[in-house]
Order: structure tokens, then sequence, then C-alpha cells
């Protein structure tokens, strides 16, 4: 058994841990340069928690240039079993509205230029992420949410794209249609396969700030929209964060679905 430690990865509009004890924003160096910022510590609850603004504090990294190598490392080092991924996306459905949240469990991967792995040269591994997402953290977030009064969809395809602009109108009918996603974002590819080759449960959170560009009746995309709803936000996914410790425990048994092992047939180089 070991002691359960929960990362969030907050993005834009989540900037802290609401009631954290023994706070302490530390740094931690990896081998893959530094992470987006320090990572603030603590305990939530008598649980282990890190915190670590994914596009550092300021908003200086954009979603490309997020190091995701150097952060899901970083977590790993101090420690966490667990990391709940916040970000916000652009709903494909008109049942999830801006101001909803989606518990997403799959993932269509349309980044172009980030690097995706820890393995490479000298190490090869291949880990399955045929189910990226893991089902334990996800059954908590989907109690936070609804404990904390949030219009919560447990499920949910997240679309990865590049950016930093926007989709076309043609892209956005073509990935709701054809490709059956159901939310688009910039940010949760590579994090979820980092976070798998690193052996650490993921669960995302993503928060609908608006419909992209396909809905007929709401115009384009635009930040302005974004950070107007996020703002609205924020304090609902505090609150979610906030009722984690209480549903994880702070005793950690291995994980049901193997995320904590999934290395352990993927790695193919022989050991020297
Ligand atoms: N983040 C929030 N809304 C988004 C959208 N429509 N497309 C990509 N990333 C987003």
């Amino acid at each position: 058994m070991t002691n359960t430690k929960i990362a969030v990865i907050g993005g834009s509009g989540i900037y802290d841990i609401d009631g954290l004890e023994g706070a302490e924003w530390v740094t931690v160096e990896t081998p893959w340069g530094p992470p987006s910022d320090k990572l603030l510590t603590g305990t939530l609850a008598g649980v282990g928690m890190v915190f670590l603004p994914r596009h550092g504090r300021g908003h200086v990294h954009t979603p490309t240039s997020v190091p995701y190598r150097a952060n899901i490392d970083a977590l790993k080092r101090l420690g966490c079993t667990d990391v709940i991924s916040v970000s916000a996306c652009g709903s494909f459905r008109e049942e999830m509205a801006p101001g909803d949240f989606v518990i997403v469990d799959q993932f269509i991967d349309r980044t172009t230029s980030r690097e995706k792995s820890f393995f490479g040269t000298g190490c090869v591994a291949h880990v399955s992420v045929a189910h990226p997402t893991c089902p334990r953290l996800g059954d908590a977030c989907e109690t936070a949410a609804r404990d904390a009064g949030i219009s919560v969809h447990r499920g949910g395809t997240y679309l990865a794209m590049e950016g930093p602009q926007f989709s076309t109108l043609a892209e956005s009918k073509m990935y709701r249609t054809s490709w059956g996603a159901d939310v688009i974002g910039m940010t949760n590819m590579p994090e979820a396969k980092l976070a798998r080759e690193a052996e650490l449960c993921y669960a995302s959170v993503a928060m609908i700030t608006d419909y992209d560009s396909w809905h007929p009746d709401h115009g384009e995309v635009d930040v302005t929209q974004i950070i107007k709803t996020l703002m609205g936000n924020a304090n609902m996914g505090r609150a979610l964060v906030s009722r984690l410790p209480g549903l994880l425990g702070s005793d950690r048994a291995p994980c049901p679905h193997g995320c904590d092992r999934a290395l352990e047939y993927a790695i193919l180089t022989q050991p020297e």
C-alpha cells in the first residue's frame, strides 16, 4: 500500500488549490528541462497534493510550448500517484453546453509538433493507450463534480489539436460528424500518453467554454468568450478538486486497471 498523492494540472482559470495545508511552491529539475513553473505542494484532508499551472503563472507557455515531458516527470519525482488534468475545451455536442464539465475517456491526437514519449533510441517501449484514462479516477472526478452540483457528462472523446489557431469551420464539422469527437482542446495530448508511460493514473476534466465554430446559432469561438466562461467556472473546478482527497483516501491500493503497471510488458530493449 502506498500513499495517495494527487496532482492537479490546472489550465486557464485555476491557479491554486483551496485550503491547501503547508502550501509551498517548489522547484523541480528534470532531465527534460524545467517544468511549466514551480509546483505547489501541500496536504488536503490528510492527502498529499501537488498543483502545477500548465501554462505557467502568467500564462507564458502556448499549448505547443508546454514542456509536457518535464511536467509529468516532475510529478513522478514528487511521488504523485494520480493526475487530474483540468482544461478548457470547445463542444461538438448540442447537449454538452458551455459551463458543463466532461470527464473525458478517449482522445484523438491531432498534435504534430510536440515530444510525445520518454522513450527513444537506446530504450524502446510501446505502452498501450487503448484506454488512456483511469476509470477509477474518472469515477472520483464524476462523484466530486456531482457532489459539487456541477453539470457533468461522464465519457467523451477529446480531439487534441495543435493550435494555436482555432479550427476552421470545415474541420469543426468534420471532427464532430465524421470523426465522432465530442470536445476539442489543445493540451491533453501528449500529456495523457506521457502519464501512462510514467505509470500514473490520469483523468481529464474538460470544462466547456464554447461550441467551437460548427454551431449555427453561436458565433465563431474567441478568447474573450472562453475567458468569460472559464472565470465563471473556476469556482466549480476548485470545488471539484477539493472533494478528491476525501473520495480517493490516503491509502492507495494498486490501480485495478493497471495504470501503475503500464510498462510491465512494454519495454523491448534488453537490459544491459
Ligand atoms: N479551448 C477552449 N475552446 C476551444 C476550442 N474551441 N478549440 C480548441 N481549444 C479550445
